[in-house]
Parts: structure tokens; sequence; C-alpha cells
């Protein structure tokens, strides 16, 4: 099975020096990463596994599956010089244009600011960029997971490709993304917006509450997704404000 990955795989540009290790189970795949990210003959990696015991999310939040086959879940490394438009909207970006091309109908589902995706009212995947500085640049680890098939736990408001009625392998969703990405990540940072704009799709028409760090939670409307990937919103009182960091809870 590695072989034919690697056959789609390392023969797409960005891809080509990616070792791809596909791991029976593990406690994270961004903390695997993450344990070596500082060695100095690190090579660049997509680790894929098929259980995770610690899997983590943002905001302290678990991204645990026992279930084989149940998520795709991977992370992979790269170096960038400079933050541009952020490169955790620029996955969330990648794996919307790869569902599309899986015919996940794209009025369905959306990108939840600044990646999640959910297809109408319930989250169907989560990305985790994690990041370190180099002499030059940065190090960044990017983690995806995406339910395939439905989730034990109910209590989750989660849904799952085949909930949707899309039949999909992990492999052939990693590959798509990989083919997305190879594209995308060499998009100019106002290419890249007007994509996340694009497949925005039905959080233009939502309102959320918005949570900053340490402030109260509002209410708002968002309105645009800019080229530094900071979101636009619109706030009850009509006033235009600029988000660059909070966790957004869309109201249903
Ligand atoms: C979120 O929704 O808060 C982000 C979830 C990210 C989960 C993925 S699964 C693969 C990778 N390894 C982890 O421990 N987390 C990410």
């Amino acid at each position: 099975m590695q072989k034919a990955l690697k056959e789609k795989i390392n023969t797409l540009k960005f891809w080509e020096n990616h070792e791809i290790v596909w791991l029976p189970s593990t406690t994270s795949t961004n903390d695997d990463l993450k344990a070596i990210w500082r060695e100095a003959n690190f090579t660049h990696k997509i680790e894929i596994a098929d259980i995770q015991t610690k899997g983590k999310g943002q905001y302290d939040r678990k991204w645990v599956s026992a279930n084989p086959g149940q998520c795709l879940m991977f992370s992979f490394s790269l170096d960038i010089d400079e933050y541009k438009f952020p490169i955790s909207l620029i996955a969330g970006v990648s794996l919307a244009m790869a569902l599309e091309k899986l015919t996940v109908p794209t009025k369905d589902f959306w990108l939840k600011w600044p990646n999640d995706i959910w297809i109408n009212d319930k989250k169907l995947s989560g990305i985790l960029t994690e990041s370190t500085t180099l002499k030059k640049g940065f190090r960044c680890i990017v983690g995806i997971g995406i339910n395939i098939l439905p989730l034990q736990d109910k209590s989750v408001n989660s849904i799952s490709l085949s909930e949707a009625g899309v039949s999909v392998s992990r492999e052939t969703l990693l590959i798509e993304f990989c083919k997305t990405w190879n594209k995308c990540f060499y998009y100019s940072d106002l290419e890249q917006a007007k994509l996340w704009n694009k497949y925005g799709n039905q959080f233009w028409e939502r309102k959320v509450k918005v949570q900053i760090p340490n402030e109260p939670a509002i209410i708002a409307k968002p309105l645009s997704v800019n080229q530094d990937g900071s979101l636009m919103v619109k706030t009850s009182d009509g006033k235009e404000r600029k988000i660059i960091s909070a966790t957004l809870f869309p109201i249903i």
C-alpha cells in the first residue's frame, strides 16, 4: 500500500522529499513529528496513523480515535521562510478542494474560520498546526483529522463522510489532499484568501459566537478573510472588527 502511495505522492513537487510513514497506532502524529523537529538530520515526513491514543486538537481539545478506518489522521512537516497567508488556512482550503474533487456536495460543506470543515451543522474535520523557529524561518507541523465513518461518541457534534453519503478510502482522500496542497501552497496570498472566501460558503450566512482569549464572548456576522488570514466580522452594534485569534461557535 505504501508503494502505491509513494508513487502518487512523491511524484508531486511539494512532496518529492517527504518520507511517508503509516503506523498502526501512535499517541499523536503531531507529537511524533514534534519529537524530532529540532534534530540536525531531520527529514520531512507525512505520518498517518490508524489509531491515536493521545490525539490533540486546538485549545487542549482531544482528537482520539481507537477504531482503525474511522478517521484519516495524519501530520506533515514543512519549513517556511516567513508567515504570510497562514499555513493552517491553506490546509483548510486544500482539504475543501479535495472534498470537492471527491464529489462532496459543495453547497453542504463550508470552512469555519480558521480551518475546520463543517457539513451543514456538524464538524467533519479539524486541523492543528504547530511551529518552531529555525535559524532562518520556521518549521511547521500540520495535523489533520477527518471523519470517514460515524463516530461512536454521539455526544460530539460531528459528522463523517459516510453519513454525508460519500464513500471514500483514507488513501484516496490523502492522495487528493496532497494534490490540492501541491497547488494551493504555491498560490499568492491574494489567491489563497479568495479561495478561502469561496469555500467559506455557508459560513457567510451564519452568525457566530466569537470567543477571543481573555475577553467576553461577542456575537458577530462573518464578512471576509483578509490576505493575512485574519477575519473581518460585523458586531451587533454594526461595527466592523478584525479577528486575529479566536474560537468561533456557529449559532445553529
Ligand atoms: C481541532 O479540531 O481542534 C484540530 C484537530 C486535529 C486532529 C489531528 S488528527 C492528526 C493530528 N494529530 C493530532 O494529535 N492532532 C491532529
